[in-house]
């Protein structure tokens, strides 16, 4: 069993989403004693954003005259599907920011959706192709979104998050969510806890 685990808060010690995504990875490694975990930190080393050069290769299967950007583009694409694909589970840090999630860990996911390996377009729509493992998303945020219909509607982190890897045929997603993290200590707390309580079960059936 193969666990890939994604940080992509910038804020170190201080990010509440590594600090849970720590201990939903400490969970699955008790479940399974013998799995291997692949960590990538896309904070700390960010993928690029996608400009005309590397969209060459990251989108349009560009493999020839590759200058040198293009060419780190393209080892890049193919050890970050790779991974993807090795994987049974996914954990994923994501934090909300500005209503939908850091640039870093856009640009992650940017490199994810390559057609004929991850998806593909048929001639009744789109497939994913990615599917078959679970995905655990770690969603941190300071207001609290999952109330009434209006907070929902700010939502484009959780609610993005879902539909790109639904798009790859990643449907089997757990949310573990702490929000309202910035509305006082007593609220933060008692979102760390909620989360806690919460991977706690995660991988009770497996360790079963
Ligand atoms: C640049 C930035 C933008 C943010 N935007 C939002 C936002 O739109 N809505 C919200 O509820 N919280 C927002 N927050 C608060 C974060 O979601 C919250 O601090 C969360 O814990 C960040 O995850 P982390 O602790 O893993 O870094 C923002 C924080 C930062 C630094």
């Amino acid at each position: 069993m193969k666990l890939l685990h994604i940080d992509s808060s910038p804020l170190g010690q201080a990010s509440v989403s590594r600090q849970l995504t720590a201990a939903v990875v400490q969970a699955w490694q008790q479940a399974n004693p013998a799995g291997e975990v692949v960590y990538r930190d896309v904070a700390a080393v960010a993928p690029a954003h996608l400009d005309g050069e590397l969209l060459q290769v990251a989108k349009f299967g560009a493999n020839q005259d590759l200058s040198p950007a293009q060419q780190a583009e393209r080892a890049l694409v193919d050890s970050l599907v790779g991974e993807l694909l090795a994987a049974d589970v996914v954990v994923i840090g994501a934090p909300m920011y500005n209503f939908s999630v850091p640039s870093q860990l856009k640009a992650y996911l940017d490199r994810l959706a390559q057609p004929g390996r991850t998806f593909r377009y048929t001639e009744s729509g789109p497939q994913g192709l990615a599917g078959g493992r679970k995905v655990v998303i770690v969603s941190s945020r300071g207001g609290k979104y999952a109330g009434t219909p209006y907070e929902a509607a700010l939502d484009h982190q959780e609610a993005y998050l879902k539909a790109f890897l639904g798009f790859l045929g990643l449907t089997d997603v757990t949310i573990v969510r702490a929000e309202g993290v910035a509305m006082g200590p007593e609220s933060k707390a008692g979102a760390l806890e909620a989360a806690t309580t919460q991977i706690g079960a995660l991988f009770l059936a497996e360790a079963a």
